[in-house]
């Protein structure tokens, strides 16, 4: 038996498609969608991924504002920069990359930007909005691999998923997601007792540890779908390749259906930021238009 590839190429092409006939909407409304996108500092790969964010909002229509600053930035200069960006009404989407420069405190930053524009999801506003189940914007991998699951799946209800990381970034959003579409779900982690052996229970496997091939065969159940959120670079062979958490070669005779590294999730991550863009930018129209209709019965325009 040979696992099903989870094409993320594919289904992101899907997204990608639907968020540009929203911007077509948007725009013969008036509005153009808008993201800003901070960077800070030299970090190699985060200079690859806003490339590619700006790529795919050019390619769907939102516009793209970059705000490149070098790594002694200070945290006070790129609290103005978010400040400037919150107040202004034609940007609708805010993102920081991160990893930000050791100086800085990330949580400060991210805590600064208007949860209305969070189209990464991750201000406290957002993250309480999850675990209540009532997420407006959602962590776009988390997001991206419930997507994943659905098209493979169709009804996630009643399986038993094991996430394996707790980052704020990953693991805990998708144990939300996951928990809000009825499964039953494991968090596992660096103190967990007995990983394999969880794991090796669960219907639904996602893999977001960032150690290259951790997850061998041992850790899957036979005919369990695999969500690999790894991208780890590694050098073997001579070469330098992108690899994922789990160990492709070995879990593909085991599962039912896996997602390959590159292909899989991190094309995903992208079409859902776009998405959650349009998704701000429909909210802050509505927003503005319910307030002007407010003033407008208040004080109608001949008063
Ligand atoms: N760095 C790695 N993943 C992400 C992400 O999803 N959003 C942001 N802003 N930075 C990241």
């Amino acid at each position: 038996m040979s696992a099903q590839l989870i094409d993320g190429k594919a289904a992101s092409a899907q997204v990608l498609a639907e968020v540009a006939a929203d911007v077509a909407l948007l725009k013969a409304e008036g509005i153009e969608p808008a993201l800003a996108v901070v960077l800070v500092g030299d970090d190699p790969a985060s200079h690859v991924y806003v490339r590619n964010k700006v790529l795919r909002a050019g390619e769907v229509g939102i516009l793209s504002l970059e705000h490149r600053l070098p790594a002694d930035t200070t945290a006070a200069a790129v609290l103005e920069v978010i400040t400037a960006l919150n107040a202004d009404p034609a940007v609708h989407g805010i993102l920081v990359q991160l990893p930000l420069p050791s100086h800085i405190d990330e949580n400060l930053v991210l805590q600064a930007i208007d949860p209305r524009k969070d189209v990464d999801g991750f201000h406290s506003e957002n993250v309480g909005g999850l675990s209540q189940g009532r997420a407006v914007l959602t962590p776009c991998t988390p997001a991206g691999c419930m997507r994943l699951l659905r098209d493979t799946l169709g009804d996630l209800r009643g399986k038993h998923a094991v996430v394996i990381g707790r980052s704020n970034i990953v693991g805990k959003p998708m144990a939300a997601l996951l928990l809000a579409a009825d499964c039953t779900v494991t968090v596992l982690h660096s103190r967990s007792n007995k990983p394999q052996k969880l794991s090796g229970q669960a219907d639904i496997v996602i893999a977001a540890v960032g150690r290259p091939r951790m997850i061998g065969a041992d850790w899957i159940k036979p005919g369990a779908v695999v969500i690999d959120v790894g991208i780890n670079r590694i050098e073997e062979d001579g070469r330098n390749r992108l690899v994922g958490d789990v160990d492709f070669d070995a879990v593909l005779p085991i599962a039912a259906a896996i997602t390959p590294v590159p292909g899989g999730v991190g094309p995903m991550t992208i079409a859902l930021l776009m998405q959650n863009t349009v998704t701000a930018a429909r909210q802050q129209q509505s927003a503005t238009s319910a307030l002007a209709a407010a003033e407008e019965s208040a004080c109608p325009s001949v008063c």
